[in-house]
């Protein structure tokens, strides 16, 4: 009993000791580390594009280089039917827990290019009133480039410490933004390979450093498509108008409809297995609500709009939504053209809550949508893609760790939240690998991710490294004594 206190004690000396090694050597290493970042931000990985296949694999293999760099073994370029995955691992011994960590070297489209401040792929460093430390400015810097390489740099300095508890398993996808349409079969056919005890990402946001945050719950998606068409030709207003349905008039009365009065979803069904959350638990979710003034600040609106009975931090995280993404048909070129179009179009996308499932929403959808059309069109759904919404236990091992990390780091115990955004493949990886995923992201709401001017703050990439560097230490810590 007394030497198993003692052992208690230096352990908790030396990971002091460790704590503050790391936090020196992370001071003298982060301008590498930046340039490192900014090397890998300069290729632009859009996955969505097919024009950019090839940097999309220059990038793959940038991370195969960096995953050597730091001394992973058995690292990996596996080709897919979409774009590549990269693997490595670091196997420390066959007792200690292992972590399977997860990241995108993917981005979105950069556009629209104008409104960029700076060229999208070429990153430059910034100071702005969030980001008092300055800020790299490009497109991935945050989503997820910047927050991936946290993960490389904080093994980097566990292991060049001799420090590194864990096995460490890494698996970065390149076809996040795009739905992760080939990770299923690959993590489906690499189970063993991929077993792990926690799933660690960094791909969802904080708040604020003074109050960070553990995300625990990610939004589901259906990503839909509809076209309606209407004559077997554009047609002339004057002489057609008023007589035929015009398939613009026609969509936009269908979409209109898609909402009550109150802002709900109005498809049947919709609603029926939505998780309800208890007053008081919604109570205290909002306690660290979104703050309604700097919220309409930051976006420039003059007010809010959404689920009536519902805060804003409600609408962005515990409701599902729908949204239309892109419409378009008819003439839309310079000046005027009388003209009825023969179809229309539209991108609508919902986001979902536990319990909901994906395919089902989009197959109720699909129903309601081909149900509502008026006689004189043709109306065509598909579907894109989709996913689960996904949550997060707090009583796991890997939670208490990551909070006192956050603890160490940012002086605070971290509140819990749920992030409105999509991982698609969370909920797949509990399906398939069984395993728990830990959300520990470190980017802000308002560093525009997906939109231009995209960037990460210096301070958000050294915490979330020198947090990812204490976790891990706490984890394998918190899995020994249990
Ligand atoms: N990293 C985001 C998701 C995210 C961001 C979650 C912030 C929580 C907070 C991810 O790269 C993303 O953009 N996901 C897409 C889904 C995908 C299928 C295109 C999304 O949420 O729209
Ligand atoms: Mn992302
Ligand atoms: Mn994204």
């Amino acid at each position: 009993m007394i030497f198993y206190q003692k052992k208690k004690e230096t352990m908790f000396c030396t990971f002091m000791v460790l704590e503050k090694i790391m936090k020196k050597q992370l001071q003298n290493q982060k301008d590498i580390f930046i340039e490192q970042l900014i090397e890998l931000l300069k290729i632009p990985s859009i996955s969505a594009d097919p024009h950019y296949k090839e940097d999309v694999k220059k990038t793959a293999i940038w991370i195969e280089n960096a995953l050597n760099h730091i001394g992973c073994s058995s690292v990996q370029i596996y080709e897919t039917e979409g774009h590549p995955v990269v693997y490595g691992e670091v196997l420390v011994s066959e007792t200690a827990p292992t972590v399977l960590v997860y990241g995108h070297y993917d981005v979105q489209p950069p556009d629209p290019l104008e409104l960029w401040e700076s060229p999208p792929f070429e990153p430059v460093i910034k100071k702005t009133d969030l980001h008092p430390k300055g800020a790299i400015f490009a497109r991935g810097a945050c989503d997820d480039k910047g927050q991936m390489l946290m993960h490389l740099k904080a093994v980097e300095l566990l292991k060049k410490n001799n420090a590194l508890t864990n096995n460490i398993k890494f698996i970065i996808e390149g076809e996040e933004e795009v739905g992760s349409d080939h990770l299923e079969k690959f993590i489906t056919d690499n189970k063993s390979m991929l077993q792990s005890d926690i799933i660690l990402i960094s791909d969802t946001g904080i708040n604020s450093i003074e109050n960070p945050a553990i995300t625990t719950g990610l939004r589901g998606l259906s990503y839909m498509e509809v076209s309606v068409t209407g004559p077997n030709r554009d047609l002339h207003s004057g002489l057609y108008g008023g007589t035929v349905a015009n398939p613009i008039n026609v969509l936009c009365d269908m979409i209109a409809s898609l909402h009550d009065e109150n802002k709900r979803v109005n498809i049947p069904g919709f609603y029926d297995q939505v998780e309800e959350i208890s007053e008081l638990e919604r109570k205290k979710m909002n306690e660290n609500g979104t703050d309604e003034n700097s919220f309409k600040a930051s976006i420039g609106i003059e007010a809010v709009m959404g689920e009536k009975g519902f805060t804003t931090l409600d609408r962005r995280s515990i409701r599902p939504t729908l949204d239309v993404n892109g419409i378009w048909g008819g003439y839309i070129g310079e000046g005027a053209k009388t003209v009825i179009p023969s179809h229309a179009h539209a991108k609508i996308s919902m986001r979902l809550v536990p319990n909901q499932d994906w395919q089902n929403i989009s197959q109720l959808f699909e129903q309601h949508f081909k149900a509502i059309a008026p006689k004189g069109v043709k109306v065509e759904v598909t579907t894109h893609h989709g996913g689960n919404a996904y949550v997060t236990p707090t009583d796991s091992l890997a939670y208490k760790a990551a909070e006192k990390a956050y603890k160490d780091v940012f002086g605070v115990v971290p509140h819990a939240k749920r992030d409105g955004g999509s991982i698609p493949i969370v909920p797949m990886f509990e399906k398939v690998l069984e395993t728990k995923t830990l959300l520990m992201g470190f980017g802000f709401d308002s560093d525009a991710i997906h939109s231009p001017n995209e960037h990460y703050g210096i301070e958000n990439f050294l915490k979330g490294i020198e947090t990812i560097s204490l976790f891990h230490p706490y984890f394998s810590k918190l899995y020994e004594d249990q």
